[in-house]
């Protein structure tokens, strides 16, 4: 599975809409057993800006897949990018812990934890 997810996020990665920065990702979630894409969407108004990883969340709880098991994230740069910290927010809503596999642009992984990068996130 994380060999699926890891080439879904690099194909992913391949759609980004990112003609401003040129800096393309992609994210593939694994949510109730099944892959979500996503790739990030920038916007001419800079801060209306959507991360690959909340794009890939967004296609999970539109499917009503909100069990979030593991996600890929893909860069297309030789060092491995952690999640921003408005998508490691995102993910906690949805999940207590969860294994981030990050991909350089070599197709190196590693994996991380989201308790790891974000052990307080905000919560009511
Ligand atoms: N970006 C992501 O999609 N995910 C990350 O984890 C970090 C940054 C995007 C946002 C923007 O389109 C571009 O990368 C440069 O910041």
């Amino acid at each position: 599975m994380k060999e699926k997810l890891i080439e879904a996020a690099i194909k992913a990665k391949e759609k980004a809409y990112a003609p401003y920065s040129n800096f393309h990702v992609g994210a593939a979630l694994l949510a109730n057993g099944k892959i979500f894409t996503g790739f990030n969407i920038e916007n001419a108004s800079y801060s209306l800006t959507v991360c690959a990883e909340r794009v890939a969340g967004i296609n999970a709880i539109v499917d009503d897949c909100k069990d979030f098991e593991k996600i890929a994230v893909a860069a297309c740069v030789e060092d491995f990018i952690i999640p921003c910290g408005a998508c490691l927010q995102f993910l906690a809503e949805f999940v207590s812990d969860l294994e981030i596999i990050l991909v350089n642009g070599r197709g190196d992984s590693k994996a991380i934890t989201l308790r790891n990068l974000l052990p307080s996130p905000f919560s009511l």
